[in-house]
């Protein structure tokens, strides 16, 4: 019989609590990571039910692991578990990330981060002066637009299906960061000619995604702009068709994969304080892209 030692005494462990959680890639990038880099870590998905979530954080501090991640639908509610939240998480009013340090719970939210390193990888360029038009106003485009305009956004457009969402974010933002954010229907005709005058469009929506394909989050008054940036956080399929309506008129489009991707990255160097190389985030990304695309 073969004895396995992956797993000793000396192992750390590090997780990710949700619910459902099946589906979740993060046990295969970040034992991929610390497999690779030779870390005697351990990454473990946790199915939490929602009676269970106080219980199970406390748990997680009594068994000292080194950090966890949150996904749906605990990002906000872990909150209130969390000793110390980042100033941006409370903005963003999320944490997916926690790090133990010294028996202490710290909430961070990587989700945000991910989606500017990606978003800078895959473009060259950042939101500094740029004018971003939102289309959704959830999570996802709390965390975004939090980021946006900390790092210098010039205006932020947001629009939603329900626009009293829109005005409460763009509240937000303007209330606590920098009044670069206005709001708006999405008949108005204000909307229609800011979406054009924009320099970057972000779907954070989850409307085009499989199997929904067919579907855009935008109705066909709203017209792409030649050298638009058009980032969609949905990444699968890998092409929306909000993407490729975009790429018709000559945008550079961007799906999210790479906000997923590094999200983990930033959590998993928020735990070790570790900075992965350029050329094995490359490598990674293209692995970890493929094993998404042919799941
Ligand atoms: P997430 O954390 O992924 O952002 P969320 O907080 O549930 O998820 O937010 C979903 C966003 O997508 C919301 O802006 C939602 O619009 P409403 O506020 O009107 O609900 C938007 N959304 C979801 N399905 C949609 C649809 N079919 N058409 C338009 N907007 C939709």
């Amino acid at each position: 019989m073969e004895i396995d030692f992956k797993v000793t005494g000396k192992t750390k462990v590090m997780g990710i609590i949700g619910n459902p959680i099946e589906h979740s890639f993060s046990p295969m990038l970040h034992n991929s990571i610390s497999k690779h880099l030779g870390i005697d870590t351990v990454y473990i998905p946790f199915k939490v039910e929602k009676n269970h979530l106080e219980s199970a954080v406390h748990g997680l501090k009594a068994l000292n692991v080194v950090g966890f991640n949150v996904t749906v639908p605990y990002k906000k509610d872990v909150m209130k578990f969390i000793d110390d939240n980042t100033k941006e998480a409370l903005l963003m009013g999320a944490v997916n990330t926690v790090k133990n340090i010294e028996g202490r719970f710290y909430g961070y939210n990587t989700d945000a981060e991910g989606f500017s390193r990606s978003f800078k990888e895959e473009t060259g360029t950042g939101f500094k002066e740029k004018k971003i038009f939102i289309i959704g106003s959830g999570g996802a485009a709390r965390a975004i637009t939090v980021k946006m305009a900390f790092e210098g956004a010039k205006k932020i457009y947001i629009v939603n299906r329900t626009a009293s969402k829109a005005a409460e974010l763009a509240e937000i933002i303007n209330n606590n960061i920098d009044s670069v954010a206005e709001s708006f229907g999405f008949d108005d005709k204000k909307a229609i000619k800011s979406f054009e005058a924009s320099d970057i469009v972000v779907n954070t929506t989850s409307v085009g995604m499989h199997p929904e394909v067919d579907s855009s989050p935008i109705e066909e008054n709203y017209q792409f702009s030649k050298g638009q940036i058009v980032y969609d956080v949905v990444y699968n399929p890998s092409k929306t068709k909000f993407m490729s309506d975009a790429e018709k008129t000559g945008c550079k489009t961007v799906n999210g994969l790479g906000m997923l991707f590094y999200q983990g990255i930033n959590a998993y160097e928020i735990w070790t304080g570790i900075k992965l190389s350029e050329q094995f985030l490359k490598e990674l990304f293209v692995d970890f892209k493929s094993v998404l695309e042919n799941r």
